[in-house]
């Protein structure tokens, strides 16, 4: 009897499985606005999995930091969103919007008018991104948020939390992995500030906690999880001393609040740093809602994590990006397709809604 494979329980939603579709940006939201490929690409892979969670949208246009990512803070995106959420339920799956506000990870070229790139400082990330109108860009220095944008991006994920109920969500994903705005605050050198949201951890937790409670109070706790990548080093986060400890200290705050589940981050099979057994050990013993963990599972090592009890449920990206009816696959100990990279960010449907299926599964009844 396979627990991957068998129905479970996540807070009040019952879920076809314990498989989760990883937040993956596929950068085909042109204008921001979800759209029928984006439709038809999330349906494909929604009678795979348990939950799907959404690639990154911003709350806000300040985080609209990569080229055509969606948002969540518009009419327009609310309308876009809900019919994505309606075909994936029409499949079974359940759904989170993972809430990314990209914060000094961002350009002016990828930004509407009016936004700017933000962050906890006035520190640039090392390296650079990618712009539709001028190819590779240095990463810009960010401009340092004031206290009042600090609320204002808090209202902000707070309005996307709503936002997100009104357009069928089954919940949100905070994104405080991957060196983007929440992680900008937890880490000391992407935030050097010498207010309340800067200096120690409980400081440099502030916003990630602020945000966290107030999407709660919005939307209600069994609809709001998170996603952290301790020992993360992507997007210019470097390792310090402190690291384990800060963290361990998240993973007491976060049951506090009695958020539904932390989704761990594990991108060492992409070359990033190690993460250590300890730190995915101690969220499993401090955090008492549901814990997801991620990065480079097949069924196997998904099978005996699960069994293992190191997880309640797993996540995928690569392989579910590449294998619209992965379970299928599994479940028939089929070849897998192999994920092409070079269509990972490009607009269109090439890479995106045209890999091929083992078979046409009928619904059931
Ligand atoms: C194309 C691509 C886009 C991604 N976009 C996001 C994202 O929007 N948010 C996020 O938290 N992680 C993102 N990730 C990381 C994945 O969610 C996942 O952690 C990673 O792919 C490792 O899991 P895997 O080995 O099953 O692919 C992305 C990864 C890939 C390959």
């Amino acid at each position: 009897m396979s627990l991957l494979f068998s129905p479970t329980k996540l807070g009040p939603l019952t879920l076809q499985n314990r498989l989760v579709m990883s937040p993956l940006t596929r950068n085909r939201a042109t204008g921001n606005v979800p759209n029928e490929l984006m439709v038809e690409y999330y349906a494909q892979r929604a009678s795979s999995v348990g939950l799907i969670i959404t690639e990154g949208t911003s709350p806000s246009p300040n985080g609209l930091g990569y080229p055509r990512i969606p948002g969540i803070f518009s009419a327009a995106q609310v309308a876009g969103w809900k019919r994505v959420t309606a075909a994936v339920h029409a499949k079974r799956a359940k759904i989170f919007a993972q809430l990314m506000h990209t914060g000094r990870i961002g350009h002016p070229n990828n930004l509407p008018a009016g936004a700017s790139v933000v962050a906890p400082s006035a520190v640039a990330a090392a390296g650079e991104i990618y712009t539709d109108a001028e190819g590779m860009k240095p990463h810009p220095t960010p401009k340092a948020m004031t206290e009042a944008d600090i609320k204002t991006a808090i209202e902000e994920y707070v309005q996307a939390a709503k936002n997100a109920i009104a357009a069928g969500f089954d919940g949100v994903e905070l994104h405080g992995a991957n060196g983007y705005l929440i992680e900008q605050f937890i880490r000391p050198n992407s935030n050097r500030r010498t207010d309340a949201y800067g200096g120690s951890i409980e400081n440099r937790a502030r916003f990630a906690l602020e945000a966290a409670k107030a999407a709660i109070a919005a939307i209600g706790k069994d609809k709001v999880g998170i996603r952290l990548s301790p020992y993360g080093a992507f997007n210019d986060m470097p390792a310090y001393p402190e690291m384990a400890a800060d963290y361990v200290y998240l993973a007491r705050q976060l049951n506090a609040l009695g958020l539904l589940y932390v989704h761990l981050v594990d991108h060492s099979s992409m070359g990033a740093p190690k993460v250590p057994q300890s730190i995915k050990d101690a969220f499993r013993k401090e955090f008492k809602g549901a814990l997801i963990l991620s990065g480079s599972y097949d069924a196997a090592r998904a099978e005996s994590d699960l069994e293992a009890g190191k997880a309640d449920l797993i996540a995928v990206g690569r392989p579910i990006l590449a294998n619209p009816d992965l379970v299928a696959r599994w479940k028939a100990g089929a070849s897998l397709n192999a994920p092409d990279a070079s269509t990972f960010y490009t607009p269109g449907p090439k890479g995106y809604t045209d890999y091929p299926e083992l078979t046409k599964q009928p619904l059931p009844a």
